[in-house]
């Protein structure tokens, strides 16, 4: 199997594209680590699918906005499996509002949940990956946003605007160690995320996407899968964009 012999961890894994991205990847062989901040029940039925089906997986509780709880999750998985190969950084939260509307704890939330997440958990599981000299894959989920910006989502596309200049720096940093680090940016996909949108904005949205139609969860769990391969070894500080060609 593409990933067999791999641990990975998936931040914010209980729901939506991160949990199509820990079922792809358990389905590829890889054990997986199911973390999730609020929604217990969720990841632990996240975990019991991926069991049923032959994998192995363990959701674990951590808020990776904060610094001291990502380096819990990847210490307790360092503990569990001894190693980590792939990272998707993929938790992430919205806020939107107008700039003038927006408050300070509005921009401070989403940036510390998309972005400093990202750094958080980078900072955490780079110093383990390098030590063990067997390279690694860390993918960033940032956004089309990033890309073309947002009426209304200022801080948020900040904050994967942020990932990819996070993504690339670090892809020179680590690149030396066959440590590959790269970003996706989806379009529009049917998660929590997105259900909150008006069903006129989402008629709309179609207007713009060539392929005329939102993106199916494991559309963007296999691009993961593919870039978290020995397949994908000669990638480093792409944006990849799974987006039915909105941001082209
Ligand atoms: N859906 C789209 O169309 C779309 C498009 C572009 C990019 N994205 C990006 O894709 C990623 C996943 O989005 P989604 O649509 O799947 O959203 P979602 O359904 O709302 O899921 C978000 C996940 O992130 C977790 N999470 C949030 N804050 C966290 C924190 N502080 N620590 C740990 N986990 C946290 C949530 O778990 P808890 O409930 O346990 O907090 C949940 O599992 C996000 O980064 C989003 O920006 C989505």
């Amino acid at each position: 199997m593409l990933l067999e012999g791999k641990v990975a961890v998936v931040t914010g894994a209980s729901r939506g594209i991160g949990r199509a991205i820990a079922e792809d990847l358990a389905a590829h062989g890889a054990v997986v680590v199911v973390n999730y901040n609020a929604s217990s029940e969720a990841a632990e039925e996240v975990v019991a699918v991926i069991t049923s089906q032959g994998g192995t997986a363990l959701a674990v509780q951590s808020d990776v906005s904060q610094f001291d709880q990502a380096q819990a999750l990847i210490k307790t998985t360092l503990d569990r499996y001894g190693q980590i190969d792939i990272l998707v950084n993929n938790a992430g939260t919205t806020c939107d509002k107008l700039l003038m509307m927006m408050k300070e704890q509005d921009w401070d939330m989403v940036l510390d949940t998309n972005l400093k997440s990202v750094f958080n958990c980078c900072k955490a599981v780079a110093r383990p990956m390098v030590r063990r000299k067997q390279g690694g894959r860390i993918i960033n989920i940032s956004s089309v946003v990033a890309l073309v910006g947002q009426a209304g989502q200022a801080n948020y596309a900040a904050s994967k605007a942020g990932i990819i200049g996070f993504t690339k720096s670090l892809a020179k940093e680590l690149g030396s160690r066959q440590i590959t680090v790269n970003a996706v940016t989806p379009g529009f996909f049917p998660t929590a995320l997105t259900a909150v949108l008006p069903e006129d904005a989402v008629e709309t949205s179609r207007e713009f996407i060539p392929l005329g139609r939102w993106g199916q969860l494991p559309e963007v769990a296999y691009l993961v899968s593919f870039l978290a391969s020995e397949k994908a070894a000669y990638m480093t500080g792409q944006v990849i964009s799974v987006d039915g060609g909105l941001a082209m």
